[in-house]
Parts: structure tokens; sequence; C-alpha cells
């Protein structure tokens, strides 16, 4: 699309920025269904959160992405919350509305998303979540919120654990999620579980490394989902798989938050041929570069 007096501005606001993928998967929708929007990134300098929030919306953008480290502090300059992103307590996508923008949490919204595709049922289910930081907050909301049965909520600081399952469960009005240390896996009593890692152990360049090693835990799993994309198969993936289980990993979670974030802008459901070709030139961006 042509770049004229027409188009619209999307943007991504966050410190660093450069490497984002976010980018691809908009201006890729934005192409495919001949929508004249286009999505920069921005790199906003701590303090000037709010600034960028109120000069975004005096420059009429049409809707901003945030990242890390912003995703909390740029609550306070929004005028309106999605009920799930006020219960997370953490915003990535900002949609005009009058007078400023409502912010929304497709960080959550892009994992259901996920599930969904793959087929991975969540109500009535029980999950193990690894990791209890900003990633595991949004994953562990969501599933509560979709209807599953219990979460194992397993973290190296069990206080971290301990914090958001009383959260939580105080927010649902039901014990449904239960923390744990660890080395507590072996606590878990049910036999066909979903896990889901949402650690930052095992990230590229440490790929041979994973949060929890132990096969006694990986024989009850019969789903898990890394969080991870890169590398595309994870220590966490690769032990699944071992023990029989189908893994995945977070390169749909990565799409299905950027899809959504794109319809809540554009006001239009994208189809999901469009969606997987964004999701290939994902693939494409994150191949390794070949060469020595
Ligand atoms: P994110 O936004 O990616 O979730 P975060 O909020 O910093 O990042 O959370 C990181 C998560 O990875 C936490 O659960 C952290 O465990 P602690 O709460 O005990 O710190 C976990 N994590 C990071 N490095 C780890 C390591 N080497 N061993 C075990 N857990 C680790």
């Amino acid at each position: 699309m042509e770049i004229n007096g027409k188009t619209r501005l999307l943007g991504l606001m966050g410190n660093p920025v450069e490497h984002t993928l976010s980018p691809a998967i908009h201006n890729t929708l934005a192409e495919q269904m001949g929508l004249n929007v286009c999505y920069v990134p921005f790199l906003v300098e701590s303090g000037k959160i709010r600034a960028a929030v109120e000069g975004a919306y005096a420059l009429n953008v049409l809707g901003m992405n945030v990242t890390v480290p912003y995703k909390q502090a740029v609550m306070d300059a929004l005028t309106g919350l999605d009920p799930l992103a006020e219960q997370i307590g953490a915003v990535n996508t900002l949609v005009r509305e009058e007078g400023g923008y409502r912010g929304y949490n497709t960080d959550a919204l892009g994992f259901l998303r996920e599930l969904e595709q793959e087929n991975i049922r969540v109500e009535g289910e029980t999950a193990a979540v690894l990791g209890a930081g900003g990633a595991s907050r949004a994953v562990v909301f969501s599933l509560v919120k979709e209807g599953i049965r219990k979460i194992y909520l397993l973290n190296r600081s069990f206080a971290k654990a301990q914090e958001l399952s009383k959260e939580v469960n105080r927010c649902y009005e039901r014990e449904a999620v239960v923390p744990l240390t660890m080395e507590d896996y072996k606590k878990i009593e049910e036999e066909r579980i979903l896990a889901v890692q949402c650690t930052s152990v095992g990230l590229a360049p440490e790929s041979g490394r994973c949060v929890l090693t132990s096969e006694d835990f990986y024989r009850n799993v019969h789903t898990g989902v890394d969080l991870i994309y890169q590398p595309s198969e994870t220590m966490f993936m690769k032990l699944v798989r071992q023990q029989g289980g189908k893994a995945c990993n977070g390169l749909k979670m990565l799409l299905y938050q950027g899809v959504t974030a794109f319809e809540l802008f554009v006001g239009q459901k994208a189809p999901e041929e469009m969606s997987r070709i964004a999701y290939e030139k994902l693939c494409e961006l994150l191949k390794p570069q070949g060469g020595m």
C-alpha cells in the first residue's frame, strides 16, 4: 500500500524496540487486507510514557502496542481498560477511543488463541505453569478466565508463586491456583496435564537449558507449550516430546497477540489465511542466517 494523505499510523512504544517482529505482523496484515495503515517502532525514554501516549493521540495515531518496560506504567495514561488487562495489571495494546486510548492485553488473548488453534482444551483441565513473572501472569489469568480446573504454579522463588496464586484466587473467588517450588512437582497428583513454560530459561543463546528437567514431571504432560520461540525447538519441548507429549513454541502466541491487536486497531477480523501469511513471514525472519 502506498503511503499517502489517508495513511493511518500504528506503532510500538518500548525501550529497546529495534529487535521487534511486530512491524512484520501488522504490515503484512495491512497489505493482505488492503488497509491503508503503516506500523512503525517508537523508542520511548523512561519518564516519557505519558507524553508519548498523549502525543500519539494528538497526532491521530490509530493504535499502539506497548512493550517492556512500560506495560504497567502505561496504564496511568489511558482513558479506559479492558477488564482482563485490568486483572493482569499489564497492557500491551492501546486502541483509540474518544479522548484517548483504551488498554488491552493481547498477550493473554493471543495465548488463548494459540491454544485454540492447536486444539488444546482448557476448560476442566489441569495445568502446570512454570514461572511466576510477567509472562506467567498473563497465562495464569487467561487460563483461569477460560475455566481451567486447577493450575500448579511452579517457580524458583516460592514467594512470587504464592503472591500470584493468592491474587488470581481472590479475583476468581476459587482456589484454582496452587503455588509450588520447582522441586515440588512431585506433589502434582493428576496424570494428564498441560504444561506451560513461562520462564526465560532456555532462550537463545542458552538453548540447552530448561528450568525443570526431571523425566518424572514430563511423563504426565500430554501437551507442553513454551512461550519461548527462539530457538524454535526448546529443551522444554524436547523433554515433552521424549515422553510422548505434544509440544509447541510461543511463535503463534506472538503472532496472535499481533493479529488480535491489529483487529482491535482496525475494527475488522483478519481472515485466518492472512494470519498464516504473517506467520510465514515471522518464520522467515527467525530463520538462522546461514554461512560462517
Ligand atoms: P517475563 O516478563 O519474561 O515473565 P520476569 O517477570 O522477569 O520476565 O520473570 C522471569 C521468570 O523466569 C520468573 O518466574 C523467574 O523466576 P524467579 O521469580 O524465581 O526469579 C524465572 N527465572 C529466570 N531465570 C531463572 C533461572 N535461572 N532459574 C529459574 N527460574 C528463572
